[in-house]
């Protein structure tokens, strides 16, 4: 399986942070932002690992994380998002790295603490379609909140008004190479993205759509309150 860390997008809800960096370097208490999911990957045995970013400060990404040594890897690969579409638009960026191998795809703004070994395995039990990871929340608002009915989820709502579960869809997704041909038959949404809840949906439709439920703490950083509470659950948890 590959990894894949998405890193790219505007950052728009930490300006003034973002005016003149990469959302995804900005610090999660003692280490940058996108250290995180890449570690989340590593630690569940995925090596071969891709980062899209995008924006000014794309050359940054290089600087930091080099080839990846940090991390015990033996390289690092690349690609770059041009402006704004969505977190699908920029998982389809990575079809050919994926070469049709089944992907681990992380939100580089998600910090994880489960060790994703077991799922990757009950992932490729499953043998096809895509496997999402849910964690109970106060908000689930701001996130994709799955409807539930006789314990199958039957839709994923993004940002709904009025939540019909307490859970979030975590940023953390295993899909099968089918993925990319879903990818290339969505519309933009609302908001002018691509979204990866309308990925998720066709999956619910197509019936080869699992999920399991994360045990450890879990938080996304791209709000100002997420990201204070994202360093402090890390700083809690280093003690
Ligand atoms: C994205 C997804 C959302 C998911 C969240 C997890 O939202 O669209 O479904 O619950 O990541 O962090 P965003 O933070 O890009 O608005």
């Amino acid at each position: 399986m590959k990894g894949i860390v998405l890193a790219g997008g505007l950052g728009s809800r930490l300006a003034p942070l973002t005016e003149i960096t990469n959302k995804h370097l900005l610090p999660v208490y003692n280490k940058p932002m996108v250290y995180y999911p890449i570690e989340t990957l590593v630690r569940s045995g995925v090596r071969d690992i891709m980062i899209v970013t995008g924006g000014d400060s794309a050359g940054h990404f290089l600087k930091l994380l080099g080839n990846g040594s940090m991390f015990g890897l033996k390289d690092l690969y690349y690609t770059y998002q041009r402006g704004e579409g969505g977190i699908a638009e920029a998982l389809a960026l990575t079809e050919h790295f994926a070469d049709g191998e089944s992907v681990m795809v992380v939100l580089g703004d998600n910090i994880i603490q489960d060790n994703m070994t077991a799922f990757a395995q009950k992932f490729k039990q499953q043998k096809k379609g895509a496997r999402i990871f849910l964690k109970e929340v106060k908000d689930p608002e701001r996130f994709g909140v799955p409807c539930f009915k006789s314990g199958r989820i039957v839709k994923i709502e993004e940002k709904p008004k009025k939540p019909k579960s307490h859970f979030a869809v975590t940023g953390v997704y295993m899909y099968d190479a089918h993925v990319f041909d879903i990818i290339k038959t969505l519309k933009p949404s609302r908001r002018g993205e691509l979204e990866i809840s309308d990925v998720n949906n066709r999956y619910i439709q197509e019936g080869s759509l699992e999920y399991d439920t994360l045990s450890g703490y879990w938080t996304d950083a791209g709000t100002f309150e997420s990201l204070y509470h994202a360093s402090t659950l890390v700083k809690r948890l280093k003690k």
